[in-house]
């Protein structure tokens, strides 16, 4: 189970303030507790059976089972929400029992591209095209690419089979399957992006990689039946939410993600898009920044200590051993025989203790304790900051479920390229 706690020298924020902020905040725990109406079309995610019951779940491992009969390589064509949970996951946990995942749909970059493209050449592959609209320019612009590509290496009947596309129901992306034979699966309408990890968008490529999905998803059902049992006193979604309002009054405008487990590098990607779209509206908002730390201590870290105080920090601490690899002697004069016979899982936590007494001299620090590197608390996760999240914005009185900032730049794009 997750657990919160906060080390903070000052006391900036009393535990006083923070029970207050529950306290004030907990209409909007009911009424995400309750389901809200003007919200129908974006919360089919409430609920982790809505698109990753047992029915789904099925569907979701029959077809990864296909895929790995005949490929090496899974081709994962997404951007943003259609990508970012599912590679977390991967990233941090495939061991090698599945296929190869390999990203696109994420860069317009020719070097990036070609580069990709040549890591399929003498490799067999499936693609799936994962995009909720179809209109997005990365995902679209690298399903034609990998088309062309198919068609070089298959026959039309095989690459129409080694083909899948993850969309909504009407779309135009739905049509071209049907017209072409291409296997079309769900996109849920009722769920952006950001919010997709537990449906076909975030499950099928864990899947194919080899991922426990069914762990993953018990995770974010044991977290949703948690936190939607837990009142406004004690629930752990609402505590992290209500909290980042003081420290943001406070002058705490961006909040650090930091964690000592380079294991949650695309992790941190995740999240940052998760309250960067979610919360950076009206002109309001924390702006979510991500540390892999110890390396960044060498970097930031000088930033965090002494630099301006614009910053909280948000810990994820993993209370089990990742993994062991003890320090032995070697009789040569290095001056690092202090840590003979220690363990790293030991030397890291050392520096993790170490970081949290310095920056809780400068900075609010929030503890997320996790219990386990592993399937099931990545779900956990996932289900917290999005729930977190939607308190969050509605604590902020933004709607944390739309994106109308990204189409600024879009309608210049699309002008520039003739759409
Ligand atoms: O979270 C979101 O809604 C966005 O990040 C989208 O996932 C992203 O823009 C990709 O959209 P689409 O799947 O329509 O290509």
């Amino acid at each position: 189970m997750l657990k919160i706690s906060v080390r903070d020298q000052k006391n900036r924020v009393t535990e006083a303030r923070l029970s207050q902020a529950m306290k004030e905040a907990a209409p909007v725990l009911a009424r995400a507790q309750a389901g809200e109406a003007r919200y129908a079309d974006s919360q089919g995610w409430l609920n982790p059976d809505q698109w990753a019951g047992e029915a789904w779940l099925s569907q979701i491992e029959r077809l990864a089972e296909r895929v790995r009969q005949c490929s090496d390589v899974f081709v994962l064509i997404g951007v943003g929400g259609s990508n970012n949970a599912a590679r977390s996951v991967i990233e941090a946990l495939a061991d090698g029992s599945g296929c190869e995942i390999i990203y696109a749909g994420n860069t317009l970059s020719p070097h990036a591209l070609n580069k990709m493209l040549r890591s399929l050449e003498g490799k067999d592959y499936c693609i799936d095209c994962i995009a909720k609209n179809f209109e997005t320019l990365e995902p679209g612009s690298s399903f034609r690419i990998l088309r062309e590509a198919m068609a070089k290496k298959y026959t039309p009947e095989e690459a129409a089979r080694r083909t899948i596309c993850t969309g909504t129901y009407g779309s135009s992306l739905e049509k071209l399957c049907q017209a072409e034979g291409y296997t079309f699966v769900p996109f849920p309408t009722d769920v952006g992006g950001r919010y997709s990890a537990f449906s076909f968008v975030g499950l099928l490529p864990m899947a194919v990689a080899g991922i426990d999905i069914r762990a993953l998803v018990r995770g974010g059902k044991d977290m949703a039946e948690q936190l939607h049992r837990e009142d406004a006193e004690s629930n752990l979604a609402l505590r992290y939410a209500a909290l980042r309002n003081p420290y943001k009054q406070e002058g705490y405008t961006l909040e650090m993600l930091a964690s000592f487990e380079p294991q949650f590098r695309w992790f941190n990607k995740w999240w940052v898009q998760l309250f960067g779209e979610s919360e950076g509206k009206d002109g309001k908002g924390i702006f979510p920044v991500a540390g892999e730390y110890s390396e960044e201590l060498h970097a930031v870290g000088q930033y965090l200590q002494d630099g301006a105080p614009l910053m909280f920090e948000t810990f994820l601490d993993v209370e089990e051993p990742t993994d062991h690899l003890v320090i032995h002697p070697d009789g040569k004069q290095d001056y690092f025989d202090y840590l003979n016979g220690k363990d790293f899982w030991e030397i890291n936590r050392a520096a993790f203790e170490a970081t949290v007494t310095a920056h809780s001299g400068k900075m609010p620090c929030v503890l997320l304790k996790v219990g386990a590197l592993d399937a099931y608390h990545f779900g956990q996760l996932f289900y917290f900051f999005q729930f977190a999240c939607y308190l969050s914005g509605e604590i902020l009185g933004i709607n944390p479920f739309d994106q109308p900032g990204v189409e600024a730049y879009k309608s210049w794009m699309f002008k520039a390229l003739g759409k």
